[in-house]
């Protein structure tokens, strides 16, 4: 591949310094790179393979020049700059949920629908991180079984809602343990000790009784997978984890597969490390998935309840596969 003049939208954000890590260990070839923040960030510089890079604000005439831009700087960032960059002849990859549902944009996870990068039409969208794994995960089953209806219940890292949300969390500790209040600014709740069931911390709750986030994963679960007719419906819940998303998944298939038989197509899937050993212990946790860029499945059962279903249990770092890898992977098919 030719080396590309890359652009980091939000470079300075917790995506943003994961996306310039995995440019970095995947060897991304680069030409030159230019890091984009807003006006906070001026005086600030990053480093890129051991060169100090200075951080530039944000502004129309950013994208001169630039091949591609990977965006992790929020919605209203995304909506009002991509296509700025698009119509400067630049690609855009984009984190933020401004053009995940926009017919005219691809939403791609690599290892499900990567033939939908051809199409794209100057943005790219990246999907939802608690979305992405769990698609990576079920692609393979639905090849082989079709999905019907899925059931799946999050539990997600503090680090999905930025890097004031795992200062927060840091804060909580600390003052607990000086035995001083705990203060709240960034969660609706306490986030230390606690699960809250509402994802994101504000304007939430939609009028079905569902978050914006589990509509997510209903929506592009269908769009991803190219099959608006499976059946989804989520609950997410923040936990006091700093990295790494975890899901409990419920699936229903039209043809009946067996543990084994999923074991061993999940054994075979691209990004998909099986750790399913009960017996020993043995089963993806947070802790271990952190860093690491695959997506990880294990306590697969069949279901006691329903002849055609299984559960399972997904997790993947939600800053690498749910984010920055997944528009690093992007990036590298472009
Ligand atoms: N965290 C995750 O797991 C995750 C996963 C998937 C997608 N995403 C999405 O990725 C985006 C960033 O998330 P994050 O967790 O990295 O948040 P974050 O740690 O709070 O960082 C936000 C970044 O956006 C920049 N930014 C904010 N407003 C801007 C503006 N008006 N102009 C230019 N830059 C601006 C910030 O720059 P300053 O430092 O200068 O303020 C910072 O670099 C969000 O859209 C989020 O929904 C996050």
């Amino acid at each position: 591949m030719n080396p590309k003049v890359v652009a980091v939208v939000g470079a300075t954000g917790l995506v943003g310094r994961k996306m310039i890590e995995t440019l970095e260990n995947r060897n991304f070839p680069v030409k030159a790179i230019k890091f984009l923040a807003s006006e906070r960030s001026r005086v600030r510089k990053l480093a890129y393979k051991g060169e100090e890079i200075p951080v530039e604000v944000l502004d129309e005439n950013s994208f001169k020049g630039i091949e591609i831009a990977l965006f992790s700087a929020g919605g209203s960032t995304s909506k009002k700059f991509a296509p700025i960059a698009a119509k400067d002849g630049c690609v855009v990859v984009d984190n933020s949920s401004a053009w995940r549902m926009d017919p005219e944009v691809p939403l791609v996870v690599p290892e499900v629908n990567a033939h939908e990068i051809k199409n794209h039409k100057g943005i790219i969208a990246n999907p939802n991180c608690s979305t992405i794994q769990m698609v990576v995960a079920l692609k393979p089953i639905h090849d082989f079984a079709r999905i019907e209806r899925i059931v799946v219940s999050t539990y997600q890292a503090v680090s999905g809602a930025g890097q004031n949300a795992v200062q927060e969390l840091l804060n909580q500790m600390q003052a607990y343990v000086e035995g001083k209040p705990l203060e709240i600014k960034v969660f609706p709740h306490q986030i230390l000790f606690n699960c809250i069931p509402q994802i994101p911390q504000k304007d939430a709750f939609e009028a079905n009784g569902y978050t914006n986030e589990e509509m997510k994963m209903v929506n592009e679960t269908k769009k991803i997978m190219g099959d608006p007719s499976i059946q989804v419906t989520a609950t997410t819940v923040r936990v006091p984890v700093i990295s790494s998303h975890s899901e409990s998944v419920n699936i229903q298939t039209e043809k009946k597969v067996t543990v084994e038989k999923a074991r061993e197509l999940l054994a075979n899937a691209p990004g998909v490390v099986l750790m399913d050993d009960p017996a020993k212990q043995v089963y993806p946790l947070a802790t271990m998935a952190a860093g690491r860029w695959e997506t990880f499945v294990g306590r697969i059962r069949e279901d006691i309840s329903h002849p055609r279903a299984l559960d399972m249990w997904i997790v993947a770092d939600n800053l690498l596969k749910g984010a920055a890898y997944n528009a690093v992977q992007i990036a590298e098919y472009l």
